[in-house]
């Protein structure tokens, strides 16, 4: 066992939650072996302007069942992406210095990046060129981070779509209505195909699989001819058109710091479309409120279990790799494994299911 002082941690990219009971946990552990932890403030910003709190028991009394983080997020990226002989390349800017200014500073031990492929992939670029021994934890609502059957997050938000459309069940319903419910997911179709098995969806669109606007008329008019007048659509925000090309709906010119285009509107691109044809519908967009709320018991056990490996894995000195949920087992996977296989596209398990029970 490797002799750890001091541990710092970080909660970068978008939040979920299940996010507080993890820090928690990663607290509780560190202090049976008198680690101290240091926590930073708004992902990496935090080391970048050495802005962080001392965690103690006290600080995270009463926060296993929150939302959120405790310690704030951001998508603060301290390297930039450039293309070089038509290779994406992340090349360091001066915040790459200033992190190993604090980490020094502050005599920092280990460091435990908790967040999606943006966050961790900040932690592979430090610990590949810098050597800082770190030891990530995945979280993000939309599950696709390689190398985990699931990450930190990503039931809490299915709890939120599930409930969702068993609540405009009622209404379509009443109605004899269409709604198109578009959910998150930018690359990968978790939160919509899982979410909308879990919760009767008629109509699935996700990323993986681009679709047109025929075969979602196609699937509505199948069950008017049934008799079923009304229909739930779940799309994905990433889901591709082919009258689109394939490409995503974008807001166009919203870019963030690690080169991704905001996405969102195809719900309301899609029921255009349905008009256009005489087909009335209605549009709910679940956005950021997938994001919020209690976690569920899976993901605050997801989130105990990693945060305890991760000082684990820190005590044992192994660096350079991720906390992942394989079966039943939490597993070391080197971040040099994960990261290159993310975006992980939705399980075509899910996919064949989703076909088994005759749902688009
Ligand atoms: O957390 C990942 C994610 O939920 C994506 O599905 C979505 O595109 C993105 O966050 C939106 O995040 P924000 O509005 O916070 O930038």
């Amino acid at each position: 066992m490797a002799e750890l002082k001091r541990i710092g941690i970080l909660t970068g990219g978008g939040d979920s939650s299940g996010i507080n009971a993890c820090i928690r946990a990663i607290v509780r552990r560190a202090v049976q072996e008198n680690i101290e932890i240091i926590g930073f403030r708004d992902g990496w910003r935090g080391p970048i302007e050495d802005d962080a709190v001392s965690l103690t028991l006290d600080s995270v009394s009463g926060i296993l069942p929150q939302g959120g983080t405790i310690l704030g997020t951001s998508r603060t990226n301290p390297f930039r992406k450039v293309q070089k002989d038509g290779k994406t390349v992340w090349e360091p800017t001066e915040k790459v210095e200033r992190i190993l200014n604090t980490l020094a500073k502050r005599k920092i031990d280990a460091l435990i990046p908790i967040g999606g492929d943006d966050t961790l992939g900040v932690a592979w670029r430090l610990y590949e060129g810098y050597k800082v021994k770190v030891v990530g934890i995945p979280q993000t609502i939309d599950n696709d981070v390689a190398g985990t059957d699931y990450c930190l997050g990503f039931h809490s938000a299915l709890a939120v779509v599930t409930e969702a459309l068993d609540r405009l069940h009622t209404t379509a319903q009443s109605h004899h209505r269409v709604f198109i419910v578009e959910v998150m997911g930018r690359d990968s179709g978790w939160i919509a195909l899982l979410g909308g098995i879990a919760g009767g969806g008629d109509v699935i669109l996700v990323p993986e699989e681009p679709f047109s606007v025929d075969e979602v008329l196609r699937g509505v008019e199948a069950r008017l001819a049934r008799g079923r007048t009304f229909s739930i659509i779940v799309v994905a925000e990433g889901a591709r058109p082919l009258e689109l090309g394939g490409k995503p709906v974008a807001q166009e010119g919203r870019v963030d710091a690690f080169g991704h285009v905001q996405l969102g509107g195809v719900g309301y691109w899609l029921a255009d479309r349905l008009r256009e044809r005489g087909m009335e519908c209605r549009v709910v967009v679940l956005g950021h409120l997938q994001r919020g709320g209690i976690a569920t018991p899976f993901d605050r056990l997801l989130a105990t279990r990693f945060g305890a490996a991760a000082v684990e894995f820190a005590l044992r000195g192994k660096f350079g790799v991720m906390v992942g949920l394989r079966g039943h087992d939490i597993v070391a996977v080197p971040l040099s494994e994960a990261l290159p296989q993310s975006p992980k596209p939705v399980d075509p398990v899910f996919l064949e299911l989703a076909r088994a029970i005759g749902v688009r």
